[in-house]
C-alpha cells in the first residue's frame, strides 16, 4: 500500500479531492464509495469547491454508502443516507437517483444486505472507495475480528465505537447498537481504496493497520491485501509509524503525473 503523509486534514482532503476529480474526468459516471463520520468532510468540501468553480462536473457521478445504522427512522438527520445526501450528493450536484445505500429500516435485514451486495455488482463495482478508520481499527463498521472475507451484513457496534459516535447524537443511549456495513470482502472489491486518517487518536490504529500483520483483529490491515490501496495520514496520525521517513521519501520521489 502507498502511505502519504500530509501536514494536516485540509491538505489530505485536497489531495484526495484531486484524485477524485481526475477519476471523474476520466470516467464521468464513476461509482464513488463514500464513508461518513468527521474525517472525510475535508475531501467532500474540497471536491464541492472544485465543482462550484467549474473545474469538474460531478453531475453524472454515482455514489454508494459504506454503511448505515439499523433502526433509525427514515429521514433521521444522523442516518448515513441523510448524511451522504447532505455532505456529498447535494453539494456535488449528483442525481439522487444515482445514490445506492443499504436499507437500514428493512423488515428483512439479511435480504437487504444481500440485495445491496448485488446492487453494487450490478452497478459495475466501486471505482474508488473512501474509507476512514475507527480508533479500534475498523473500516466500514467491520469491528475487530470481522472476517476478512465478509460480505455486507448486520454488525453490532463495540462500546468504543458507540462512544466515539455519541458526539453526533444527544446521548450515548441514542446511538444505535447495530449497523449494516459492507463486508471487508465487499470493500476489497473496489478498484481503488483510499483511507484518510487524521489526528493523534488514530495513530495507534494506523500503525497497526499499516505496519502490523494482516489480522482480523485489525480490520483495516486488510488493505494490505489490496493491489491499489492508498493511506493518507496527517502528521499526528502518522506519529506511531516506524517507517514514516521512508514513506515521506517514497512519495517525494514519485512522479506527479502518477497521482494517487
Ligand atoms: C463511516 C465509517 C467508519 C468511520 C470511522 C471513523 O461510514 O464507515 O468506519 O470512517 O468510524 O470515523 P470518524 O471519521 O468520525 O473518526
Amino acid at each position: 500500500m502507498e502511505v502519504v503523509i500530509v501536514p494536516d486534514a485540509t491538505a489530505g482532503g485536497s489531495l484526495i479531492a484531486d484524485a477524485l476529480a481526475a477519476l471523474v474526468r476520466r470516467k464521468p459516471d464513476a461509482l464513488l464509495g463514500v464513508a461518513t463520520g468527521s474525517t472525510p468532510l475535508p475531501i467532500y468540501e474540497a471536491l464541492a469547491a472544485q465543482v462550484a468553480s467549474g473545474a469538474v462536473d460531478a453531475s453524472r457521478v454515482r455514489v454508494c454508502q459504506l454503511d448505515e445504522y439499523v433502526g433509525l427512522p427514515a429521514g433521521h438527520p444522523e442516518s448515513y443516507r441523510s448524511v451522504v445526501l447532505r455532505e456529498v450528493v447535494e453539494p456535488l450536484g449528483i442525481d439522487k437517483g444515482s445514490f445506492l445505500g443499504p436499507d437500514g429500516s428493512a423488515d428483512d435485514i439479511p435480504a437487504a444486505c444481500t440485495a445491496y451486495d448485488e446492487a453494487l455488482r450490478a452497478a459495475g463495482g466501486v471505482d474508488l472507495q473512501i474509507l476512514g478508520i475507527g480508533t479500534d481499527g475498523h473500516i466500514g463498521f467491520n469491528e475487530p475480528c470481522s472476517s476478512l472475507a465478509s460480505r455486507t451484513r448486520i454488525k453490532t457496534l463495540t462500546r468504543q465505537t458507540r462512544e466515539d459516535n455519541a458526539r453526533f447524537f444527544d446521548s450515548l443511549d441514542e446511538v444505535p447498537h447495530h449497523v449494516i456495513t459492507q463486508g471487508i470482502g465487499t470493500i476489497l472489491e473496489a478498484r481503488h481504496l483510499v483511507l484518510l486518517a487524521t489526528g493523534a487518536g488514530k495513530a495507534h490504529a494506523v500503525a497497526q493497520a499499516v505496519e502490523g500483520p494482516v489480522a482480523a483483529v485489525v480490520p483495516a490491515s486488510a488493505l494490505q491485501l489490496h493491489p491499489h490501496a492508498t493511506v493518507v495520514v496527517d502528521e499526528a496520525a502518522a506519529s506511531e509509524l516506524k517507517l514514516a521517513d521512508y514513506f515521506r521519501a517514497t512519495y517525494a520521489a514519485k512522479p506527479e503525473w502518477q497521482g494517487l
